[in-house]
């Protein structure tokens, strides 16, 4: 199948990495370990995951002017990502997240922006081209609103497909949501977005028509190892069950999600095709550590789903 390039608008930042027994209580020192370190980003990651699926895949973000930042550009290129607007911040450092994750390959992150935090509309309107010639534009809530913003104003003129991960989680207005077309919310994301309580397909297929009532076409709440549910307004909304796999670190896997989709999409696979790529992506992603360095290959996924 041919396709057109995605553009990815968001963060990147170095992932600072270690397993704890138990997640620490307020006050409370654990003992961890091993240190990892790598390459992150809700933004990268979910680049790093459509372009490992052959997507071609244009990067906009800023790091700082410091080895973190020259890491990035070398890990960009490493994974065949386009950085012509990867823009580099000469007063603030490039972002880090602390990651912590337990014995039950679950995380808690704390993510210190640096750079990306800076991306400006200016820097977003440098990329317009990019935009106007993508076959699905990808965004998340992890850089600055004013770049987000400025996204989907240009996605919306040139009739660009917008992914918005809301992740994490940041008040939107209602007016920026109808100019997404996919919008990806996690369990909390949608919660918090709604007011309504997401744990289950229920509670899933309300949240998502009070998305779809406040203008957003097609919803997909990701709902961790059950899989996701989708809403367009047809019906009742279908769940697509999460592939069954042995997890290690679970972290980045929204991110997998989103790029698998997003790859899907600009390949011109149908929205259950395109589901079901990106269930396969992010359940393969939980089964290596890491965020940005555990995206499977297009040939894993393609044995993956050939197996089931
Ligand atoms: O979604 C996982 C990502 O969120 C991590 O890579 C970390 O950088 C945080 O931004």
């Amino acid at each position: 199948m041919s396709q057109g390039h995605i553009t990815v608008v968001g963060s990147y930042v170095v992932d600072l990495m270690s397993r704890t027994p138990h997640m620490p209580k307020p006050g409370e020192t654990v003992l961890g370990g091993p240190f990892r370190m790598g390459p992150g980003g809700k933004g990268g990651n979910q680049a790093v995951a459509a372009s490992r699926q052959g997507s071609q895949v244009f990067m906009v973000t800023k790091v700082g002017e410091d080895q973190f930042g020259k890491d990035a550009l070398q890990n960009f290129t490493r994974e065949r990502i386009d950085t012509s607007y990867v823009f580099i911040d000469r007063e603030e450092a490039t972002g880090v997240a602390l990651i912590a994750v337990d014995d039950q390959s679950e995380n808690m992150i704390v993510v210190a922006l640096g750079a990306c935090g800076r991306l400006t509309s200016a820097d977003v309107e440098q990329a317009e081209e990019t935009i106007r010639n993508s076959a699905v534009v990808l965004v998340q809530l992890e850089t600055s609103l004013e770049a987000v913003k400025k996204t989907l104003e240009l996605a919306q003129k040139h009739g660009v497909p917008v992914i918005m991960n809301p992740a994490p989680y940041q008040k939107i207005s209602k007016e920026l949501l109808q100019k997404v077309t996919y919008l990806t919310p996690n369990e909390t994301e949608a919660s918090l977005l709604t007011g309504i309580e997401v744990t289950d397909e229920e509670s899933a297929c309300l949240a998502a028509k009070v998305l779809y009532q406040w203008g957003v076409p097609q919803v997909i709440i990701t709902l961790g190892k059950k899989g996701c549910y989708y809403y367009n307004g047809r019906n009742t909304g279908t769940l697509y069950p999460g592939f069954q796999v042995d997890a290690v670190d679970t972290t980045g896997a929204g991110d997998a999600f989103n790029g698998g989709l997003a790859h899907a999409l600009a390949e011109g696979q149908s929205i259950s095709e395109a589901i079901r790529c990106a269930n396969a992506v992010a359940a393969l992603s939980v089964t290596k550590p890491g965020t940005a360095p555990s995206m499977p290959t297009k040939a894993e996924v393609t044995r993956f789903l050939q197996q089931r």
